[in-house]
Formats: C-alpha cells, sequence, structure tokens
C-alpha cells in the first residue's frame, strides 16, 4: 500500500480521467505513457469504469491504474477485482475505507477540514485527497492544516490546473497534485490521444520544473 503512495508521490500528478467507453482505455492508456505520465485515476462516473480498469490493469503493469469516485463498499469490491491498485473517494466513508484496507488495497478518502482528517487518521490513514480543492480554501487550506497534522500528506483535487499548480506542488504536505485538465474527457471521446499525450507532457515538464 505505502509503495502505491510513493509512486503516485513520486509522478507528483494523478491523471483524473472520466471513460464513456471502455474501449477508449488501452489508447488513453498509450497516450499517458507516451506522455510520461503512466498514472490514472478511472472514476466510478460511467458505467464503463471498471472495464476500463480491467483494460488498464490487464497491460501488465505499464500505467498505475486506481479508480476514483469510489463511494461504496460494492464499488470498492468492483474496483479490486478489476484491478485497481488504489482507491480514492470524494469523502471519508468508514465503510469504504475499512472495505479497502480489509482487501489490502491503498485508499485516498477526501479530507478538507480538521475533523475529516483526524477521522481517516483514526482509520489509521495518513494520505488523504483534498477535494474539492478550490473551492476549499486551496493551497492556504492545506498549509493551515499541515501544521497540527503535520504527518499527513495530502493529495488536492479539484479546479487544480497549470495556472495554480505551483501552489500546491510547493507545500511539503503535497504528496501529488490530482486533476482532469490533462485527460480531458471530451478530448478522448473524440479520439484525440494526441492532443491528451499533448497535455499529459506539458504537465509533466511543468511538475518538473516546479518540483522543489
Ligand atoms: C475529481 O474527481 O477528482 C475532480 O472532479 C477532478 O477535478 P477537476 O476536474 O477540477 O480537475
Amino acid at each position: 500500500m505505502t509503495e502505491v503512495l510513493d509512486r503516485l508521490a513520486a509522478h507528483r500528478l494523478v491523471p483524473v480521467v472520466v471513460l464513456d467507453e471502455a474501449r477508449d482505455a488501452g489508447p488513453l492508456a498509450d497516450a499517458l505513457v507516451a506522455g510520461g505520465l503512466p498514472v490514472a485515476e478511472v472514476t466510478f462516473r460511467t458505467a464503463a469504469a471498471a472495464d476500463a480498469i480491467r483494460a488498464i490493469a490487464d497491460r501488465g503493469g505499464d500505467v498505475l491504474v486506481g479508480a476514483g469516485t469510489v463511494v461504496t463498499p460494492a464499488q470498492v469490491d468492483e474496483a479490486v477485482a478489476a484491478g485497481a491498485r488504489y482507491l480514492v473517494s470524494p469523502g471519508t466513508s468508514r465503510a469504504v475505507v475499512e472495505r479497502a484496507q480489509e482487501h489490502g488495497v491503498a485508499v485516498l478518502p477526501g479530507a478538507v477540514t480538521a475533523t475529516e482528517v483526524q477521522a481517516a487518521l483514526e482509520l489509521g490513514l495518513g494520505t488523504v485527497k483534498f477535494f474539492p480543492a478550490g473551492t476549499s480554501g486551496g493551497s492556504a487550506a492545506i498549509a493551515a492544516l499541515a501544521a497540527p497534522f503535520s504527518g499527513v500528506r495530502f493529495v488536492p483535487t479539484g479546479g487544480v490546473g497549470p495556472g495554480n499548480l505551483d501552489q500546491y506542488l510547493a507545500l511539503p504536505a503535497v504528496a501529488a497534485v490530482g486533476g482532469s485538465w490533462m485527460v480531458p474527457r471530451d478530448r478522448v471521446r473524440a479520439g484525440d490521444l494526441d492532443g491528451v499525450r499533448s497535455l499529459v507532457a506539458d504537465a509533466v515538464a511543468l511538475a518538473t520544473r516546479l518540483r522543489p
């Protein structure tokens, strides 16, 4: 579990993907690899999610694939069965976290308040998704939470993009930043994978420049 979180932290970016068709998963994975960011959080916002995760996992490990928008224990089971290596949830649900822990799979629940961070800590977690980052105080809120919760690492997501990435990646408490800006749903759906590859490469270059 720690190894997966360390790999996410090493990449510093987590592309948040919405796939309308599972058949788009392979070409998207190719674009992520070609762009230098072999990571995908495939969200359970479409019926294609589990099949898409399976298609990426079946490639044999070239892309670190996880499931996002996991809000029920049943989705935890579905995601893990499909091959998800980590699970991301918009909020902190004890049922979701405990089911993930039963599977021995890393889980990142959403937490944006001190109470929510404490709830995650009580569940044995040290890394949380800070969602929705932009409307929850942004980088200033993370810096404030990091003072009392010095061991906690945050993955801000929601409203993050090239224009404010620097504010988040500058914080030692930020493990990685999530976002959909480098994998726009409409571009994937339209088959513009070269455009996606280019956005991914730009995001990687920016994150590399911002590396402390
Ligand atoms: C998520 O599920 O993590 C967010 O919806 C992604 O937010 P963004 O589209 O603003 O990057």
